[in-house]
């Protein structure tokens, strides 16, 4: 096969966002507990954080971090998790049906956020809980002190207060499986006077409010024009959450991301429309705060927990495929594409629950598939996203119809005169060549390719064996008369850095 892409500096999208770059840690199975935080491992800290997932999480190039949920946030209290650890309760976790001994909370969140050298997206529970204790929360982190709730941080040993910008207000309040799930018009009025509420407390924080948990959900386009229609003025930005998986269809799996395209622009026309509608020149961002691929998504928390009501149980503990990586590779390659869009995004999640980085108890941390495309392309994407006109042949697959074999992003740092190309080959059958005239960009030589692939799409990482599949160089790439071409193996993903 052979595609071209079109590019050109003058295509500007908008700026690489840092906060693309975001990840997710909820108190869901072994992503806290034996996840990021584990006292008496090797490698922990003062404060139990195990220092071998701090390297991997600062080599991943992660942004910002979700916390503490999730479908876990809408029952939680925040109160639980902070004070003196001897005299904090534990709860049952109606979400993940676990035992939470709230032993980690929002003070050791913040340090563990320092340590790993990220910043903090903090949702409040919209689901049994509300305005009050949103406000409750919010001066607890934010306020300086000389009230009740900011004196009992400081005596908590947290004299300056945590300055938590970002927050969402509640999750997924669409899912019936959503505790104090709401229809669109209740959930949209807690929103609009929670949000009302917090800026009264904080003006400077940003404010994100629920949207669809999935384009699948009934009342997906509905939800976002009837929440904004009552939340437009107060919040920022509204969330976009989405799984794939491979199913019957190899081909389906891999054009993911036009799936992922398609919600982008859908959400954004409804917000769009109801902007219109008020004549505001306001325009809402989007908040893609939960993207991956997931095998578990439909599993029942009860039936997985076997009935039984453990702490820490090993749940959704996905084991990703090079296939896997490719996607997850091009869905970070839609999340760019649509920068002028989406100003911030997370990859759910971080630490054995759907993750890019897995552990064992006392043991290991290692890199899944999922973890390079990641790592690579927060690394590499610098200056601004350029639209790339695509000229690829296309394939059939059950899902999309016919979609293009080759997808790609490009980023154009013109400070530090680099270019950079993040690209899929989603054939199956044979690799494909693939030209870039560049031209326009002056003199531009290979720094360097890697490619992500190996012979059997389905190979997996695990504890004994993370390094035999890794990102390699491709020696394919070369330029010739100011056109770039590499050859791209059959389901690969590829970052071809130029200067
Ligand atoms: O990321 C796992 C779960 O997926 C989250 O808790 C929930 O918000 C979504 O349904």
């Amino acid at each position: 096969h052979s595609a071209r892409l079109a590019i050109d500096p003058s295509f500007v999208v908008g700026p690489v966002r840092r906060g693309t770059f975001g990840s997710f840690v909820e108190h869901l199975g072994r992503c806290v507990y034996t996840g990021i935080y584990e006292p008496g491992h090797p490698t922990a800290d003062e404060n139990g954080f195990r220092g071998d997932v701090l390297d991997l999480v600062r080599e991943m190039g992660v942004s910002t971090v979700r916390y503490p949920g999730g479908n876990f946030v809408s029952g939680y209290r925040w109160e639980d998790g902070v004070g003196p650890r001897e005299e904090r309760p534990t709860r049952l976790d109606l979400a993940w049906h676990s035992i939470e001994t709230n032993e980690f909370g929002l003070n050791e969140f913040m340090a563990w956020t320092q340590a790993s050298g990220t910043t903090p997206m903090m949702a409040v529970n919209l689901g049994t809980r509300g305005i009050a204790e949103a406000l409750d929360l919010l001066e607890y982190a934010n306020h300086p002190g000389g009230t009740e709730l900011s004196d009992l941080r400081r005596k908590h040993g947290v004299e300056e207060p945590h300055a938590i910008q970002l927050w969402c207000l509640g999750n997924e309040m669409d899912g019936p499986w959503q505790l104090g799930h709401k229809t669109a018009e209740e959930y949209g009025r807690l929103a609009t006077e929670t949000a009302r509420a917090m800026r009264q407390l904080d003006p400077n924080v940003v404010l994100v409010a629920c949207g669809s948990s999935g384009s699948g959900m009934p009342t997906f386009g509905e939800w976002e024009r009837t929440v904004l229609t009552e939340a437009y003025d107060e919040v920022d930005m509204i969330s976009a959450h989405a799984y794939y998986r491979e199913e019957d269809d190899l081909g389906s799996f891999l054009a993911s991301a036009v799936d992922m395209d398609y919600f982008v622009a859908s959400v954004a026309a409804t917000v769009d429309a109801v902007g219109v509608a008020r004549k505001s020149p306001k325009k809402i961002a989007i908040s893609f705060d939960e993207w991956n691929v997931w095998y578990h998504q439909e599993e029942d928390p009860i039936k997985a927990s076997g009935g039984r009501w453990d702490k820490a149980p090993r749940l959704e503990e996905d084991v990703y495929t090079v296939a896997d990586a490719v996607v997850v590779g091009n869905l970070l390659i839609s999340l760019l594409r649509n920068t002028d869009r989406v100003h911030s995004a997370s990859q759910a999640q971080l630490v054995n629950a759907l993750a890019p980085i897995a552990t064992e108890p006392g043991g290991p941390a290692w890199r899944q598939t999922t973890f390079h495309p990641f790592a690579l392309t927060s690394r590499h994407a610098a200056g601004e996203v350029l639209r790339v006109a695509i000229d690829s042949p296309g394939y059939e697959n059950k899902r999309f119809g016919s979609s293009d074999l080759v997808d790609a992003v490009t980023t154009w740092d013109a400070d530090g005169s680099a270019l950079t190309v993040f690209v899929v080959n989603r054939a199956q059958d044979a690799a494909t060549r693939v030209e870039v005239p560049v031209g326009a960009f002056g003199d531009v030589e290979v720094v360097e390719a890697l490619t992500l692939a190996n012979d059997d799409h389905h190979w997996r990482a695990s504890a004994e064996d993370s390094t035999s599949v890794l990102p390699k160089p491709n020696t394919t790439a070369r330029v010739e008369a100011g056109t770039v071409s590499i050859e791209l193996p059959p389901v690969s993903w590829t970052v071809l850095r130029l200067r």
